[in-house]
């Protein structure tokens, strides 16, 4: 294991331990199900990507770990709530999630949308209650509402419902990849940056190299959904076919779609290349290109 690999490890180690204490219950709760479910769908498994932004960018701007944590715990409840929403039968109507039952299949619909709810409020609270300085706390607040809502990550989940069954344009695609999947990675390169009160240069790059990983990511996540193997990726496959989804493997097929998560990683290259202790984050965008889950 080289030590990006080992520093990915480690920082999803973490992550995975701070999430276990924000979701600490006695169990006595008479609401306890909600807990459970949320558990079910934020603990000890995703690859925490996301939060390993947030705490590389931390780290680049000399950030306090801890409030750099509690931003990054943040950022994977936003994304396990997509998740959970995103697996409804109203939505994609994926029956299983991170290697398991989808939050719906264990604990029912009613439930599985309660804890994505549950999940999208407690981002807030940790994001408020981080030990970062007041301003830091602020713009933490606004950098993820403004991302996971409408005008983000909802917003590109309503036009990826509204486009299924209908041909759409590549613009238009990349238009609901860059909020679907975009917004809550740029968030979490800009919660770095905000935690450790980045200047301006550091964050523009950060921004741009996220979103360009952002694409290059959601693509390959196509690709993986054509070719790839369930059991690795903890999801099913084929899951885009049936609901009839224009995505990049539809439009430039397998090759044609490889070929442009490369084009994007080249340029999340670029962007790493303008900032300082760059290794973590070259090697992080090369993975995107090989990754099997
Ligand atoms: C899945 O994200 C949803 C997409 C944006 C493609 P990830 O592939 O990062 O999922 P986890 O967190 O590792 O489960
Ligand atoms: C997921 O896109 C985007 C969000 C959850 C916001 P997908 O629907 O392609 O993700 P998977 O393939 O189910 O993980
Ligand atoms: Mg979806
Ligand atoms: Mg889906
Ligand atoms: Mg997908």
């Amino acid at each position: 294991m080289n030590q990006f690999e080992q520093r990915l490890k480690d920082d999803a180690q973490r992550t995975n331990q701070a999430l276990h204490t924000c979701l600490d219950t006695s169990g006595n709760d008479p609401q306890e199900v909600v807990f459970q479910a949320m558990r079910h769908s934020l603990l000890d498994a995703g690859k925490r990507l996301r939060a390993a932004l947030v705490l590389e960018f931390g780290r680049m701007s000399g950030a306090d770990p801890q409030g750099a944590m509690a931003l990054a715990c943040a950022v994977e409840m936003v994304h396990a709530y997509s998740l959970i929403h995103d697996d409804l039968p109203c939505m994609d109507n994926d029956d299983f999630r991170r290697g398991k039952p989808s939050c719906h299949k264990a604990f029912g619909e009613a439930n599985a949308l309660l804890a994505g709810d549950g999940l999208l409020t407690m981002a807030f609270e940790t994001v408020a209650s981080a030990g970062l300085p007041e301003p830091a706390r602020m713009e933490a607040v606004l950098a993820l509402s403004r991302a996971a809502g409408a005008r983000g990550m909802i917003g590109g989940q309503v036009i990826d419902l509204e486009s299924e069954g209908k041909q759409i344009s590549a613009q238009r695609l990349d238009t609901l990849y860059a909020l679907k999947t975009g917004a809550l990675l740029r968030a979490a390169a800009a919660l770095g940056c905000i935690a450790g009160n980045a200047p301006q240069e550091v964050r523009s790059a950060a921004d741009a190299y996220a979103a360009a990983y952002g694409l290059a990511f959601q693509i390959t996540d196509d690709i993986l959904d054509v070719v790839g193997d369930a059991e690795k990726l903890g999801k099913p496959v084929g899951s885009d076919g049936q609901n009839q989804k224009t995505t990049y493997t539809t439009l430039f097929g397998i090759d044609g779609a490889r070929q442009r998560a490369a084009e994007q990683i080249q340029k999340a290259v670029q962007s790493a290349k303008q900032l300082p202790d760059n290794g973590f984050l070259l090697w992080l965008a090369e993975q995107v290109l090989t990754r099997d889950h």
